[in-house]
This record gives structure tokens, C-alpha cells and sequence, in this order.
């Protein structure tokens, strides 16, 4: 096919034969998704040859940029040598053995103690909520299955991140879902439910919600509380120190477990490595998945700490099996993807730069504000933020779909790329981003917020 007729076949056939996640197929017809083609350090490039800053990072993952040679070199050495081979009981493969060891050490300060490898974020979690389970039962204390979590928290598709994500949409269509979840309001200062406008009385009336919720379902049936350190896909909420640690402090007291989802802030996106260590909070299991491999490959595991390992480790009757596993659990060529990525995120001190060149965009995007009242406020830790937009800054009325459309489609023309969900803008840029490149954005964002009025 040569490069004419290429172009046609793609076009006729955009969104018509597979589903696209998060959209409607009728609307994905008629509006067919983008179509990249080609990637260059934080640029992506389209099949027509159109070239923009990817200030969405692929989908919060691609840390490294879209063109990083030692990733691809350890992939591609690691296919010649040994392309898969399985880690389920009897057999393993160098880069797993290497790579737990590796992710235990760089995770000692949070003391995770072991790793469960899966395929990606949405495994990592179901892992990590079994595990929960598994647990508990292995105390004696089977009656401590249910599970808490934030209303607007994400946490992947499975029947369980399903069953404790935090919005309707992700609920309505797959119910009946797990038994025994519950969903706490966050404390989102810009949009909280109790009109409270002191953050720190925001964040003590929240948790005072959750001590009572467990005294209500009773702690002895509770399994464990899973939360994002900072909250990702339903807005970019960044929390105070003082919720998380008031979380460590309830689970502590009713001996729940507490799961931190690092899938998107594991990796230095919130300018700390991990999101529990930004908040100095030990969780007991961490979900990673996502930079993991810098998105080079499909890859995740959730981590556990002594508590839960020990609790395997000493078992001795039939639960004390890992009765659970992934084909892919350990793929020797994600493995050689995540110990190269992780090599290169900690040789250039990506956290570092997340930290330095996240606030300059977030200060500078705030200085948009004044110019464009489609802004109602930035927000954002590292380089993981959001804009959100209102139809009316004194009713904080959210923007509806058609400036959201409007400033996509002007931020594209003005090269970047930008992610809308309902009326928030959501960034995570590769981390490798300079000041240069945040320019551009703000510029290409300036004229978006412009043209769309
Ligand atoms: C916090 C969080 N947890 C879990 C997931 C699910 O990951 P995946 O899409 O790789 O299954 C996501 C995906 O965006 C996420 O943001």
C-alpha cells in the first residue's frame, strides 16, 4: 500500500471496528479519534504529519518522552534473548527476579516487602484488593471484606476498581458490582459538597465522615481503604498532608489496611517518587502500573509490606496460596522495560524536574486566569494538573461541552495536545519536559482560551 491509498484505508476505517475506551461507539464513528503516528521526545506526530507537544504524556505514563533509546534497546535485547516466559510456581526469568529486588529496594522507605506483577493498572488494583481479602481471611477474620474508598477516585475497570471508583458512570452499566463497597466524599475544596472553605475543616469533617462510616458498617468487617495520593482522573485534587496521614491513623486504629493507587503518582509524577512518600505515609500494599515502563510496555504490580507478606510467608493452611495470577505476571520483556525505565527516571532525577518545571507551569497557567474567565481555577502537584472550567466563576457552573470542544480542538492547532474530561482539562506531560516546552503549552493554551471565548 503505498503512503496515499495508507492514508485513505485509515480514514475509512477510523473507529468503526473496535471500541474505544471511555467513548460512545456512535459518536466515535462520527467523530473519529485522532490518529498518531509518530513520537518524538515529548512530541507526538499525526498520520498527517501535524506535530504537538503531548502535554497529556500518552495517559499519564510515557514519564520518559516518546523516544528514550535505552528502553527500547532493553526491550528489543531482552525479545532476541527470551521474549516471554511464564512466573507462574516452577519457573521465573532473570530481569523478574531483578526487578523485584530492584522495586523493594527503591520502595523501602514506604517498606514494601514484595511485588506481584501484573499487566497493568486495572490488574494491579484487583491484585491488590484480593490480596486484602486473601488476608484477612489468613488472620481468622473472614468477615472483613468490604472496602472503602473516595467518591471521584478511579481505580482502573475490573469488577473491583469498578465496584470502589467513585463515579456513577463507571457503576450503572456493569451493576451488580462487588458487595461491601463504600464511597466517602472527598475533600475537594474548589467543589466540596458542604460548602466548608477552610481546607484543614474540610479534611477533618471528611475523615470524621469515614470514622463514623467504619463504626457503621463496624471495623471488624472492613478489609481496607484504597485511595490516590493525589486524585487523578476525577479532577486532579490535591490533598493535604493531614488527610493522608489521617487516614494511616484511622486504618491504624481499626486495624484496616490502607492500599495507596500510585498507578498514575508512582514515579516521581507529584515531584516526590511515590505520592506516599509526598504525604510521608506507609501504606500497606502501593499499586504501580503506568511509568512504570514509561508506557513502553504493558506492565504493573501492586506491593506489599511485611504485614501482608508475613501473613503468607506463616500460613499454613489452603489460603495461604496466591491463588491468583496474570499469563503476563512478570513478562520478562516488561521487566527488562521497567528496570531500564527506572534506571533512566532515577539517572536524570525525573522527580526532580516533575517538581521544578511542574510549578512553573502550574504558575503559569494560573496567570491565564486573569485573561480568561473559561478558567475557574488550576490545580495541580508536579507535573499532573487540571483546569477547570466554568460556564460562571461566581456559581463555579461547570463549562459545558462546547468550549471544552472548542479549546481542544484551538489547543490542538496551536500544537498540543490536551485531554478534556467533562469540564476539566488534564495535564501530565512527560516528565522530561523543560521550561521551553512548558512555554509552549501555556502559549498554545492562551490561544485556545482565546479563540474558544
Ligand atoms: C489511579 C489509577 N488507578 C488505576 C488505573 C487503571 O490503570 P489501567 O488503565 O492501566 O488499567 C488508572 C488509569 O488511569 C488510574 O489513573
Amino acid at each position: 500500500m503505498n503512503e496515499s491509498s495508507k492514508l485513505n484505508f485509515l480514514h475509512a476505517n477510523n473507529g468503526k471496528y473496535s471500541f474505544h475506551p471511555m467513548g460512545h461507539p456512535a459518536e466515535v464513528e462520527t467523530n473519529p479519534p485522532r490518529i498518531m503516528d509518530k513520537g518524538e521526545g515529548v512530541y507526538v506526530i499525526n498520520e498527517a504529519g501535524e506535530k504537538v507537544v503531548d502535554a497529556v504524556g500518552g495517559l499519564w505514563n510515557v514519564n520518559l518522552g516518546y523516544s528514550n533509546a535505552k528502553v527500547k534497546k532493553a526491550i528489543s535485547d531482552q525479545l532476541d534473548r527470551l521474549p516471554y516466559y511464564s512466573n507462574f510456581k516452577g519457573t521465573t526469568t532473570p530481569p523478574t527476579i531483578e526487578l523485584a529486588e530492584r522495586l523493594v529496594d527503591i520502595m523501602k522507605p514506604e517498606g514494601m516487602a514484595k511485588a506481584f506483577f501484573t499487566s497493568g493498572g486495572s490488574d494491579s488494583i484487583e491484585s491488590a484488593l484480593k490480596m486484602a481479602r486473601q488476608y484477612w481471611k489468613m488472620q481468622g477474620q473472614k468477615d472483613r471484606y468490604k472496602f472503602m474508598s473516595f467518591k471521584k477516585g478511579y481505580h482502573g475497570t475490573h469488577f473491583g476498581g469498578a465496584s470502589v471508583n467513585g463515579g456513577e458512570r463507571f457503576h450503572r452499566s456493569y451493576e451488580p458490582l462487588l458487595q461491601g463497597c463504600f464511597h466517602m466524599p472527598y475533600p475537594s475544596l474548589y467543589r466540596n459538597p458542604f460548602g466548608i472553605t477552610d481546607e484543614e475543616q474540610l479534611v477533618e469533617t471528611c475523615l470524621k465522615l469515614i470514622e463514623e462510616e467504619i463504626n457503621f458498617q463496624s471495623p471488624d468487617t472492613i478489609a481496607a481503604f484504597i485511595a490516590e495520593p493525589v486524585l487523578g482522573a476525577g479532577g486532579v485534587y490535591v490533598p493535604t498532608h493531614s488527610l493522608w496521614q489521617g487516614l494511616r491513623a484511622l486504618c491504624d486504629k481499626y486495624e484496616i489496611l490502607l492500599i495507596a493507587d500510585e498507578v498514575v503518582t508512582g514515579f516521581g509524577r507529584t515531584g516526590e517518587w511515590f505520592g506516599s512518600r509526598y504525604h510521608s505515609v506507609k501504606p500497606d500494599i502501593m499499586c504501580l502500573a503506568k511509568a512504570i515502563t514509561s508506557g513502553y510496555f504493558p506492565f504493573g504490580a501492586a506491593m506489599v509490606n511485611d504485614r501482608i507478606n508475613d501473613a503468607y510467608m506463616n500460613n499454613e493452611d489452603a489460603f495461604g496460596g496466591m491463588f491468583h495470577g496474570y499469563t503476563y505476571s512478570g513478562h520478562p520483556v516488561g521487566c527488562a522495560a521497567a528496570l531500564a525505565t527506572l534506571e533512566e527516571t532515577f539517572e536524570a532525577n525525573l522527580a526532580a524536574n516533575a517538581k521544578e518545571v511542574g510549578s512553573y507551569l502550574i504558575a503559569r497557567l494560573r496567570g491565564l486566569q486573569e485573561k480568561h474567565e473559561l478558567i475557574g481555577e488550576v490545580r495541580g502537584v508536579g507535573l499532573m494538573m487540571a483546569i477547570d472550567c466554568v460556564a460562571d466563576r461566581s456559581t463555579r457552573a461547570p463549562a459545558g461541552k462546547e468550549p471544552m470542544t472548542a479549546v481542544a480542538d484551538h489547543a490542538w492547532e496551536a500544537g498540543v495536545m490536551i485531554r478534556v474530561s467533562g469540564n476539566v482539562i488534564i495535564m501530565s506531560p512527560p516528565l522530561i519536559l523543560t521550561k521551553d516546552e512548558a512555554d509552549k503549552i501555556v502559549d498554545g493554551l492562551d490561544y485556545a482560551f482565546g479563540k474558544a471565548g
